[in-house]
């Protein structure tokens, strides 16, 4: 068996950024309860040509550019959204045209916010079982086309924007490695954040569209919880799977949905809050994006350093969660 170690990562926001203040216009909301409840100021929205592919583009060249790599090098193409471009083809087929990538397997992969860990995963054993050398993995969305901008308990919570990671086979020498990996989904509770309409079971019509089905709902309270109880205990199986304590983790990277999430979830794993990558002020829930970009934010502003202990955990609908236990 090989190994797999990140050889590179990236990231894009768009430039257009939407405050607290310019919600305020558009719901009946205001600055003090959405930072008081979520910890989110700003969020990042895509221009009206700017579709999940042409973010994941950006995000990758920055990625390939870290890893020292070309467009040619990459075996194996994964992005995972939400928010594709089309319903077909994949936003990762779109992808590897933009790129001028070779013609090699390219899938999209629906987990929503746990997309990133899921594909990460994937993309550990097709490097560890020697088939692929180097793996692009983007977690990309625009979830600005899919969130009903009148409904003001979810419009506060969303943006756009995307992350890559490349993995890559490490050598001998590299002490760069994933550790442990853990997925999950409970379809059980699936009602609690879903887009009803739109597929098969509803296909467009004009009653979909009439009643906004084809947008995002939540049941925001029971979001809250099951998503605080499941990071944790996610966090607690990859820390005994490696016999490690937390005191021993440098970093956890988190899915970014909430500021009193990781709050919740730091106090009950015993984080320090200094420990914890959080961008959720800056770039509210960008679903599958929030891992990689927080994570490519903290590799270049230095945080995050070679040879450091790293866990990623997400949680999201489905409800799908996960982790990641790395040495970066
Ligand atoms: N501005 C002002 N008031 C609001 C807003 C708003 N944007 N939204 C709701 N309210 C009101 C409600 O109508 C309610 O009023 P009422 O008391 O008169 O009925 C009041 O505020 C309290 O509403 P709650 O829903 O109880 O507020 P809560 O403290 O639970 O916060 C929130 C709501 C922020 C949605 C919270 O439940 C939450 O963060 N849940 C997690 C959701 C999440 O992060 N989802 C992301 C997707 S999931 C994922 O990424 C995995």
């Amino acid at each position: 068996m090989y190994r797999a170690k990140i050889s590179g990562t990236g990231s894009y926001l768009p430039e257009k950024i939407l405050t607290n203040f310019d919600l305020e216009k558009l719901v009946e909301t205001n600055n003090q309860w959405i930072v008081e409840r979520t910890g989110i100021r700003e969020r990042h929205i895509a221009a009206p040509d700017q579709a999940t592919s042409d973010m994941a583009l950006i995000a990758s060249q920055n990625a390939l550019a870290m890893a020292g790599l070309a467009p040619a090098d990459i075996d194996l193409i994964i992005v995972a959204t939400t928010s594709p471009d089309y319903p077909m083809p994949s936003t990762a087929a779109v992808l590897q045209d933009k790129l001028g990538a070779r013609s090699v397997c390219s899938f999209d992969l629906s987990a929503a916010c746990s997309g990133f860990v899921y594909g990460t995963s994937i993309a550990n054993q097709f490097i560890r079982t020697g088939v692929y050398k180097n793996i692009l993995i983007v977690g990309a969305e625009t979830l600005s086309r899919i969130i009903n901008w009148k409904d003001r308990e979810t419009c506060i919570l969303f943006g756009d924007g995307a992350g890559a990671i490349i993995l890559s086979r490490a050598s001998d020498q590299d002490q760069s490695t994933i550790l442990s990996e853990h997925l999950y989904a409970d379809g059980a509770l699936n009602h609690l954040l879903d887009i009803p309409g739109g597929g098969s079971r509803l296909p467009f019509s004009q009653k979909v569209l009439d009643e906004n089905l084809q947008l995002v709902r939540m049941k925001g309270r029971e979001i809250f919880k099951n998503a605080v109880r499941t990071l944790a205990s996610c966090c607690g199986e990859a820390l005994e799977t490696n016999k490690l304590t937390v005191d021993e983790i440098d970093w956890v990277v988190p899915h970014q949905a909430n500021a009193r999430i990781l709050e919740a979830l730091a106090k009950l794993i015993h984080l320090p809050m200094s420990k914890m990558i959080m961008n959720v002020d800056k770039t509210a829930n960008t679903s599958a994006a929030t891992i990689p970009i927080a994570l490519d934010q903290a590799v270049r502003d230095g945080r995050i350093q070679r040879g450091q202990l790293v866990m990623l955990a997400a949680f999201g609908a489905g409800l799908t969660s996960g982790s990641i236990l790395l040495k970066f």
